[in-house]
């Protein structure tokens, strides 16, 4: 983005970027977003709640998604809008299951927010499936999940929106095709940055694939910054735990609540762009008003977009309907 861009960003939102403050009442909306019991997801609930909203979360843990509804509910009252759906992203036996459950229970989708991780996995693992842990939570099980839930999406004119990671700028800046499971040179980051990488090609992909054939779901991607929540302690090693830690004082992090602001945004502002990544413009772009950031080239890297499509669907046995 050149600098006229950015002020014309800043300008878009004012200068303090976008906040909840720009949304009116979600009554009505449906909304499923993943990871929501913790983290950015969590205070994302809490906003679209706050609106008036319905929230569906996919959550691998049952007990931390029944602390999260209490929470909820203490909240906005046991009226409030918000059930639990068990899923594993690491378990695509349980995304399948997962997306049927949902779409039995709900006939309209407004936006569907691809919001859980892992990261900074400190030793090689792997998913039920065989996948490289972050690559397979992370990419596979949302690109499986989105493709389950895309007909009931585009019959409600709704939307994806992935959260990303400025992580996609780091280790290689692209995939890695001829080892996508990482059986030489595994580093937590690297797995982690392309895993996220991956997420966003996908996205872009997504986005060409419905141009082409009319369908009605928009894209948009977005990640939350640099946010004090629960995902470097969840899956990181000892010593990503603690330089995390020391960095959560600085002023280069932000609140969990502050990350939601762009994933809330893609799912209820119009007028965003497609081909752009949302998320803090402020130092580093890892905290600030909210607003479009920078995207490099390599994340629209359309043969290797391409080609990521035909491994994923190779991959996870699943083919989309576009
Ligand atoms: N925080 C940051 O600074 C930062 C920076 C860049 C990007 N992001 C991105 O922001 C998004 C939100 O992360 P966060 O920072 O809010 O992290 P978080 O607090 O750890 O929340 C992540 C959520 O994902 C869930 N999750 C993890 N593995 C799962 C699986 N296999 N199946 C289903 N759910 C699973 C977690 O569930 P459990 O509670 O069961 O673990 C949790 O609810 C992620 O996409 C992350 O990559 C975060």
């Amino acid at each position: 983005m050149d600098k006229r861009e950015t002020i014309m960003t800043k300008m878009q939102f004012g200068p303090g970027g976008w906040t909840p403050d720009r949304i009116g009442s979600l009554a009505g909306k449906t909304y499923v977003i993943t990871g929501a019991n913790a983290g950015a997801g969590f205070q994302a609930t809490r906003i679209l709640l706050s609106k008036g909203a319905r929230v569906v979360m996919l959550n691998r843990s049952a007990e931390r998604s029944g602390a999260a509804i209490d929470e909820l509910k203490a909240e906005f009252g046991p009226q409030a809008q918000v059930d639990f759906i068990r899923m594993d992203l690491a378990e695509l036996g349980s995304v399948r299951q997962a997306a049927t459950e949902l779409l039995e229970m709900l006939p309209q989708i407004d936006a569907l927010i691809c919001n859980a991780a892992i990261a900074q996995v400190p030793a090689r693992s792997l998913t039920k499936d065989g996948f490289e842990s972050q690559l397979g939570t992370n990419h596979y099980g949302h690109f499986v999940l989105c493709g389950m839930l895309f007909d009931r999406i585009d019959a409600s004119m709704g939307r994806i929106v992935v959260v990303a990671s400025l992580g996609y700028r780091m280790g290689l800046r692209t995939i890695r095709f001829d080892d996508m499971h990482w059986e030489r040179g595994y580093g937590a980051n690297t797995a982690y940055s392309q895993s996220k990488l991956a997420q966003m090609m996908f996205a872009y992909e997504l986005q060409d694939r419905i141009g082409a054939s009319g369908r009605n779901v928009e894209v948009l991607v977005c990640h939350p910054g640099s946010s004090a929540t629960s995902l470097i302690s969840t899956s990181g090693g000892r010593l990503t735990r603690l330089v995390w830690w020391l960095m959560t004082k600085s002023p280069m992090v932000q609140s969990a609540e502050r990350g939601a602001f762009p994933e809330v945004m893609c799912a209820t502002e119009d007028g965003l762009e497609p081909r752009a990544l949302y998320g803090p413009t402020g130092r580093m772009e890892f905290v600030g008003p909210v607003g479009r950031g920078t995207l490099e080239p390599h994340a629209h890297d359309k043969p290797v977009m391409v080609r990521l499509w035909d491994r994923s669907e190779a991959d996870t046995g699943f083919t989309w309907s576009i």
